[in-house]
Parts: structure tokens; C-alpha cells; sequence
């Protein structure tokens, strides 16, 4: 496969000569027009459309702007088999029909233990309490008068990848790599609101406790809290999404989405971490000696080919591009490789869009399709010199008990008709 030419790029574009006139037909490769073949003209050339004809809807007539309704397809999806309620369970990211490095605040995935908690925020209060010099309660109001930061960060769940453990299972990206999603947060520090109560110098952990049902809590040790842990109430430039903690919710860039608690409204702070039903029965990795990891609060470097993928597969011969996302949970993405024949021969992606600490990146490979199966995987490497491992070292380590922290390389089978299935090089 060579990298894209110039006479490539000629073939992406009809010519308004007779094959451009013969019509849309979009169809695999560029077929020769044939003599007989008289050129019929495109009537969404030649004619004029409705939308081109009649006055369209006036200003205010759509107060809060939403997709075009030729994008309806762009939603998220849930997996109906994999949990036994609706309230607890998970909605996936559509990451094939993302660009950028920002998820649109409608489309993050939903990780919810019992449901959506509707809070008005005149109603929630943040209160800081245990081993502090001033147990203190905040309004809203309250923390939007502390200084104010922006920060871009992914959120992973331990579980993203969790059903491939022992083997490729889900067909699509949305559902094996999405629960993830990245924004932009804005809040105030963590470390802001701490100085304002004041730890005590025995403080070691945080106990933060989240006000919908599920009253989830979870352990973070103090280092972290005072690092570049934040408490949102904005993301991507308007107010939190009550599917995303509205009206607070907890940031802890790089670590496992479990602990990010939404609803935020207790913070204690204690001498040594709690044993929340979370980390003793729940977000613990089994391993196969029978230990558990405890406590696997980082999320490590990954990546995935986005598009082509099982609900992207290639449509047409010629220049294509290929795209992806990588991150880490220990720092930035340094580098992403592709190989688009099962490992054999491997280029480096052409990364674009922000490098930021702890947030996704976007990748892409230009490249020419002829119509050979191809077995594409992508690579992670991060500013720690840590490169993605493949499934199979993975579980050398760590079995195959636990559902969570699978970081392994995606295979994704390119077939000679474009359609892409989720497959494992044996
Ligand atoms: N916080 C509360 N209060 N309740 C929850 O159910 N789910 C956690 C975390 N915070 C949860 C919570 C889990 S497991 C994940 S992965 C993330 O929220 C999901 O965040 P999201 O719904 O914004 O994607
Ligand atoms: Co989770």
C-alpha cells in the first residue's frame, strides 16, 4: 500500500465531465464509462431542491440546536443482554461517527448504578467534613464564586473493553471501546475547596460520595485529590448533563470513571481508605492465582481504530482515511502506530488536533485501498515510554477473570467488501 499521491487524490472527486453528469452511484472502485452508457445528467445538479426553493425555519424557531435530522443514526446504544436493569447499567459512546477530540455532550456514554438523579441545584449542597479544621458546606452558588478552571480530560470506565477478555465478542467500537468520552470540564480545583477547610495533617484519603440512589462512594488518596482533581459543574461550555452528575460531579484525570463521583455531595476526609461495597466487591481485578488487584485506579495507555470498524466499514476503493483515538491515564500520547496487515509492517500515525495530558488524541493513517482483506490494529505508546500491549501479554498477567483495565491491542478484520468484524490474531 503506498501513501496517498497526487493522482490519488484526482480520483476522490467526479469530474463534471460525462462520469460526473452519469450520476451519484457511489459505488466500489471508479467503473469506465462505456460508450452506450449514455451520460444522464444529475439532477441534483441540473434541477433545483426544495431546500434551494423554499424559505427555511426562522431564528428561534429551534431555541436549543440539534443535529440535523440526517444524523439520527449518531446516538448512543445500549447492549440489552449485558445488564438486568436500565438504572444500572451502561449507554456506549458512538466513537466510528466522532472527529475531533471533543464528545458532544449528548453522545457521552452513561455509566449509571440507579439511574439518572434529577437535582436542582438550588437544592444540592457539597459538604467537607472528618479530618478538617472547618467542616464546611457549599452551595452552588458557593463554588461558583472560587477561582475557575477549563480543563480537557477522558473519562474511561474500568470496564470499557471488559466483554473481550476472552475473546472478540462485540461487533462495533461504539461497544467494545465506548465507554469512554472527553470534554471540556469547568469547575474550580479540588485542592481549592480543601485549602478552604483544612486538612488535618493526618488526612490521607477522601471518602466521596455521590447524592443519587446508588449513594456510590469511593476512596482517593490525598496525593491525587491535591494533583489535578477537579469539581465540575460545566462541561463543554454549558452546565453538566444530569447523565453526567449535573449539577457536580468529580474529575480525576487519568483514573478509572468509577471513581469520578457524579451528584458530588460528600467529601470526608479520613486516615486510611474505606471499603466501599465499589472496592471490595466491585472494582477489584481477579486474578488467576486467585488475588485480586486492589485499588487499579489508573487507566493505561490504549487505542482503537474508530473508522474502519464493523458499523464503518470502507466504501469505496482508492485514497481512504483511517481514524483512531489514543490515550493515557499516566501522562500524553507520544506516538501511534498502525499496521494494517496484522503486525508485519507497522507506520507511525499522523496525529492531529491538541496533545493534552490525560485527554484523548485523534490519529489518522491516508492511505489506499485496492480491495485486500486487511487485519488493522493501532499502538499506543505515552510520555512514559509504556507502549499498548496486545490481549494475549495481557493475560499472560492478569487472566482472564476480572472484566476490568483491558487495555489490549483491537484487531479489526478488514473483509475484500469493505465490512470490518472484530476478530483476534490467534
Ligand atoms: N457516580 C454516582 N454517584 N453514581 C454512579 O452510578 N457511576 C460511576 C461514575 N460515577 C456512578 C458515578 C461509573 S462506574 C462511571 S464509569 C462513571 O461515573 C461514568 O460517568 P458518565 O456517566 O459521565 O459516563
Ligand atoms: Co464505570
Amino acid at each position: 500500500m503506498s501513501d496517498t499521491s497526487s493522482a490519488d487524490i484526482l480520483n476522490r472527486r467526479r469530474f463534471l465531465g460525462a462520469a460526473g453528469l452519469a450520476g451519484a452511484g457511489a459505488v466500489l472502485g471508479a467503473r469506465p464509462v462505456k460508450a452506450d452508457d449514455a451520460p444522464k445528467p444529475d439532477p441534483l445538479i441540473t434541477e433545483v431542491q426544495d431546500w434551494n426553493r423554499y424559505l427555511g425555519d426562522g431564528v428561534a424557531k429551534r431555541p436549543y440546536g440539534m443535529p440535523s435530522k440526517f444524523e439520527k443514526h449518531v446516538i448512543r446504544r445500549d447492549v440489552s443482554w449485558l445488564t438486568a436493569a436500565p438504572e444500572s447499567s451502561v449507554s456506549f459512546t458512538p466513537l466510528h461517527e466522532l472527529d475531533g477530540i471533543i464528545t458532544p455532550s449528548g453522545l457521552c456514554f452513561e455509566r449509571h448504578h440507579a439511574g439518572i438523579a434529577e437535582i436542582n441545584p438550588a437544592d444540592h449542597r457539597l459538604m467537607i467534613n472528618g479530618l478538617v479544621d472547618r467542616p464546611l458546606v457549599f452551595t452552588m452558588d458557593d463554588l461558583r464564586r472560587m477561582p475557575r478552571v477549563n480543563k480537557i480530560h477522558f473519562l474511561e470506565c474500568a470496564a470499557n473493553s471488559g466483554m473481550e477478555w476472552r475473546g472478540a465478542q462485540l461487533n462495533g467500537c461504539q461497544f467494545t471501546h465506548g465507554m469512554i468520552h472527553s470534554v471540556m470540564y469547568t469547575g474550580v480545583m479540588l485542592k481549592t475547596v480543601l485549602d478552604e477547610a483544612g486538612l488535618k495533617p493526618n488526612a490521607k484519603w477522601l471518602m466521596l460520595e455521590g447524592a443519587d440512589a446508588s449513594g456510590m462512594n469511593r476512596s482517593l488518596p490525598i496525593e491525587k485529590a491535591l494533583d489535578d482533581c477537579m469539581l465540575a459543574f460545566g462541561m463543554n461550555g454549558e452546565a453538566l448533563r444530569p447523565e453526567q452528575g449535573y449539577p457536580l460531579r468529580a474529575v480525576i484525570p487519568g483514573w478509572e470513571g468509577n471513581i469520578w463521583v457524579k451528584w458530588l455531595r460528600r467529601i470526608e476526609a479520613g486516615d486510611k481508605p474505606w471499603q466501599t461495597r465499589e472496592e471490595t466487591s466491585k472494582y477489584t481485578d481477579l486474578l488467576a492465582n486467585g488475588r485480586a488487584r486492589w485499588h487499579t485506579f489508573v487507566m493505561d495507555a490504549k487505542s482503537v481504530v474508530t473508522n474502519p470498524s464493523p458499523q464503518a466499514p470502507l466504501r469505496h476503493k482508492g485514497p481512504n482515511v483511517l481514524a483512531g483515538f489514543a490515550w493515557s491515564g499516566r501522562g500524553s500520547v507520544k506516538r501511534v502506530d498502525v499496521t494494517l496487515d496484522g503486525g508485519r509492517n507497522w507506520r507511525t500515525a499522523r496525529i492531529d488536533g491538541p496533545v493534552l495530558d490525560k485527554s484523548l488524541v485523534r490519529f489518522y493513517v491516508d492511505f489506499d485501498w485496492n480491495g485486500q482483506e486487511m487485519m488493522i490494529q493501532s499502538r499506543a505508546m505515552d510520555s512514559t515510554g509504556y507502549v499498548q500491549p496486545t490481549k494475549d501479554e495481557l493475560r499472560k498477567v492478569r487472566g482472564v477473570n476480572s472484566i476490568y483495565h483491558n487495555n489490549g491491542i483491537q484487531t479489526w478484520l478488514v473483509r475484500a467488501t469493505g465490512e470490518a468484524e472484530n476478530v483476534e490474531i490467534g
